[in-house]
């Protein structure tokens, strides 16, 4: 199976948000809308990530629709990190709305939502969720998951759906960022910073 032509389908990205006695949250793109009326959507989210399983738990979450300006930071943070051992919350903005929290960097507007229904799909859980409360906070463009990978250069960890392991010419020079995951092709000059989450060139492994 030729999994490249999946890049062809279009996402948006998102941060979806939850909360039991801590703040939890990750990066998705996975976000369909299901119905208008009585609006409903689904999200697929990895077994292994935290916030599926607190998620399951509290049946609720937001979701942070983002724009091509919320930071990478924000993404490297909430895409690459397990809220299970770190607060994700520290240095992002966020407001506590309908007792439930949403993620406010440069976003295009939010979903609030209750779960109603999860389907197992062996690795992720695909949780269909009515949305009961949604609001449009700007008019920034919205950031899509090609727009992702094309201008802002990100990629995507193993526990994302979409994750295909990237092409590399067998005698090329590979270097990984250790924090978030991007991969730089080629030499590596000692005052490289990582484009997506910033941290200085001792973060790069050669692979
Ligand atoms: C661009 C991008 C897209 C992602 N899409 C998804 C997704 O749709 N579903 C999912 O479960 N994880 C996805 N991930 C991976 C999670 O965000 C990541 O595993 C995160 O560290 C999980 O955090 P948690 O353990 O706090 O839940 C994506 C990550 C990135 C960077």
């Amino acid at each position: 199976m030729d999994k490249k032509v999946f890049r062809d389908i279009n996402y948006g990205m998102y941060i979806v948000s939850t909360k039991d006695d801590k703040k939890v949250g990750c990066v998705i793109n996975t976000l369909t809308q299901i119905t208008s009326d009585n609006p409903t959507i689904s999200i697929s989210l990895n077994k292994e990530n935290y916030t599926n399983e607190v998620i399951r738990k509290m049946k609720k979450f937001s979701v942070s629709i983002l724009s091509e300006e919320t930071s990478p930071n924000t993404i490297a943070k909430f895409g690459f990190s397990s809220s299970k051992d770190v607060d994700k919350y520290v240095d992002v903005p966020y407001e506590e709305v309908e007792d439930n929290v949403v993620i406010t960097d440069n976003i295009c507007g939010y979903l609030i939502c209750e779960v109603i229904n999860i389907i197992d799909v062996g690795t992720h859980d695909v949780f269909i969720a009515r949305v009961i409360d949604a609001k449009k906070v700007s008019d920034l463009p919205p950031m899509t998951y090609s727009y992702y990978h094309k201008v802002i250069k990100g990629t995507s960890p193993r526990k994302a759906p979409t994750y295909v392991l990237e092409d590399v010419e067998s005698d090329e020079e590979v270097w990984v960022c250790d924090v978030c995951g991007y991969v730089h092709k080629g030499p590596i000059s000692d005052d490289f910073i990582c484009p997506i989450c910033g941290v200085n060139r001792s973060h790069f492994q050669k692979k």
